[in-house]
């Protein structure tokens, strides 16, 4: 008997469509519950103690009203400021971007030279400097905060001179530790993957968190707890804290056409 309810996902806008985006590819048959809260991003900028606070919100909505059967965090900043409280209090998994993006970094490096860019509150709490000297102790980590890029992506602007210029300056410091692999550690990088190669050169992997966390999704779905059992296709509703039109209207041009409808939730304060 499989499980049927949905899995529950949330960022604070568009990023955390990456992870939606392979997961629906990966496991067509689940049904998804997205919550973009656009009505308080960008979360990188925040003190990670409002990010959590936000974060137990929208696992619990998630939970209570939707009955998902797990919750995925599909953003880093909030991974880093509460997936541990979240693992602890929630009675369903959770799962969280950090831990999958460095195992993939790990397998990516032929140089041991890596990198890894996000948003300012993940770098500066150090989860990635933590997970990586924890699991690979012997590389030799370069950490970059990106402010700006989250806020290019959320206009839909990914391939502008202005985007390329921010990124040549926020990624000197990778370019000269001579990393021939990069985490992008915020789900919303995925979607400036040109610009950044433009910048970096093709000699550089760029990783993402993203499709690593659909993958070990998956393979929880297919070990712990059993995968929907419905057959065909599953059904997604998306949700946005802010503007649900433009919401839904980026949303399809960054996600495809599964992003077609989208509807309004307001949190109480
Ligand atoms: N996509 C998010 C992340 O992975 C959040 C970006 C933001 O809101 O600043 O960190």
């Amino acid at each position: 008997m499989g499980d049927d309810r949905p899995i529950g996902m949330f960022d604070s806008g568009f990023g955390g469509l990456t992870v939606a985006r392979a997961l629906i590819d990966l496991a067509p048959g689940e049904d998804l519950v997205y919550v973009g809260d656009t009505g308080r991003y960008p979360y990188g900028s925040r003190p990670l103690e409002e990010v959590r606070g936000f974060a137990h919100q929208i696992s619990r909505w998630l939970v209570d009203v939707h009955d998902v059967k797990v919750v995925v965090v599909a953003c880093n900043t909030a991974t880093a400021a509460a997936l541990d409280e979240l693992q602890a209090e929630l009675p369903v998994p959770v799962v969280g971007v950090i831990e999958p993006g460095v195992a993939s970094l790990v397998l990516a490096t032929r140089n041991q030279r890596v990198g890894v860019i996000g948003t300012v509150g993940t770098i500066s709490s150090g989860a990635y400097q933590r997970e990586v000297a924890a699991v690979a102790p012997h590389l030799e980590l370069t950490c970059a905060a990106c402010p700006g890029f989250v806020e290019f992506v959320e206009r839909g602007e990914t391939r502008s001179d202005q985007v390329h210029v921010l990124a040549e300056r926020l990624l000197a410091p990778i370019v000269e530790a001579d990393v021939d692999a990069l985490l992008l550690g915020c789900t919303h990088y995925p979607f400036l993957a040109r610009t950044l190669s433009d910048v970096l050169g093709r000699d550089v992997v760029l990783v993402s968190s993203a499709d690593e966390t659909a993958f070990r999704v998956r393979a929880m779905l297919e070990s712990s707890w059993a995968p929907a059992d419905r057959g065909g296709r599953g059904r997604q509703q998306w949700f946005s804290s802010g503007d649900v039109e433009a919401f839904r209207a980026l949303g399809a041009r960054l996600l495809g056409p599964e992003l077609d409808v989208a509807s309004a939730v307001r949190w109480e304060t």
